[in-house]
């Protein structure tokens, strides 16, 4: 499809792609339709000696072509994105596991529920820019930030979303394919230190994890 995009190690989002590509290849037919046309009158309606320019209104069954034209290709697109959409940013039902992540200038910080399941109590974990993650797992991340709006991007995952200041958006969730280390870079310009503003996710194995979150809790 389209090589340059990163790994889509995503569960939910295998349907994005497919829906980029096409927008992609839309887009590449409109642009070289109508920068043909221009060119093409450019040379075609050129001064030349000899040749009056004509005076001319414009056409109404061409205005109606294009519009009509337009119109469904948009509403077709849109009606192909819902579904992507509600797949991807709806609060899932019974996630495996959930993370809290606040965005504060110049890092995520990921809070992990520590045995007793509940974030907010005294065994929760906090970690500097590292999400660890089992593999094939719905995860669920809760977002939020300190201080401006921050954006959580996981270009794998195609997921992205504003952090907002004084709010616990739970509508983010994902299951990773493969193990890996993936970046979460912020997308939002949230200041100086913005460019520096990176995390890494961690796709383990279960048994990984597992060892992970047994190191964890035990020190
Ligand atoms: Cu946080 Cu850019």
């Amino acid at each position: 499809m389209l090589g340059w995009l990163p790994e889509n190690i995503s569960e939910y989002a295998q349907g994005v792609d497919s829906l980029f590509a096409l927008i992609y290849w839309i887009t590449v037919v409109v642009f070289v339709l109508v920068m043909g046309t221009l060119i093409a009158f450019l040379i075609m309606y050129r001064h030349r000696e000899g040749h009056r320019a004509e005076y001319i209104e414009g056409s109404t069954k061409l205005e109606i072509i294009w519009t009509t034209a337009t119109t469904v290709i948009v509403f077709g697109l849109a009606m192909l994105s819902f579904p992507q959409w509600n797949n991807l940013k709806s609060a899932p039902d019974n996630p495996d596991y959930v993370v809290q992540v606040r965005g504060e200038q110049f890092n995520w910080y990921m809070i992990y529920p520590g045995p007793d399941n509940e974030i907010g109590t005294e065994d929760d974990l906090e970690l500097e820019n590292e999400l660890h993650v089992p593999e094939n797992k719905l995860i669920q991340i809760i977002l939020t930030s300190k201080d401006v709006i921050h954006s959580f991007f996981i270009p794998n995952l195609r997921l992205k979303q504003d952090a907002l200041p004084n709010r616990f958006l739970d509508n983010i969730k994902f299951q990773a394919t493969k193990p890996g280390t993936y970046e979460i870079p912020c997308a939002e310009l949230c200041g100086f230190g913005h460019t520096t503003m990176v995390g890494f996710l961690h796709v383990h194995t279960q048994e990984e994890y597992d060892a992970w979150v047994k190191e964890q809790w035990s020190e």
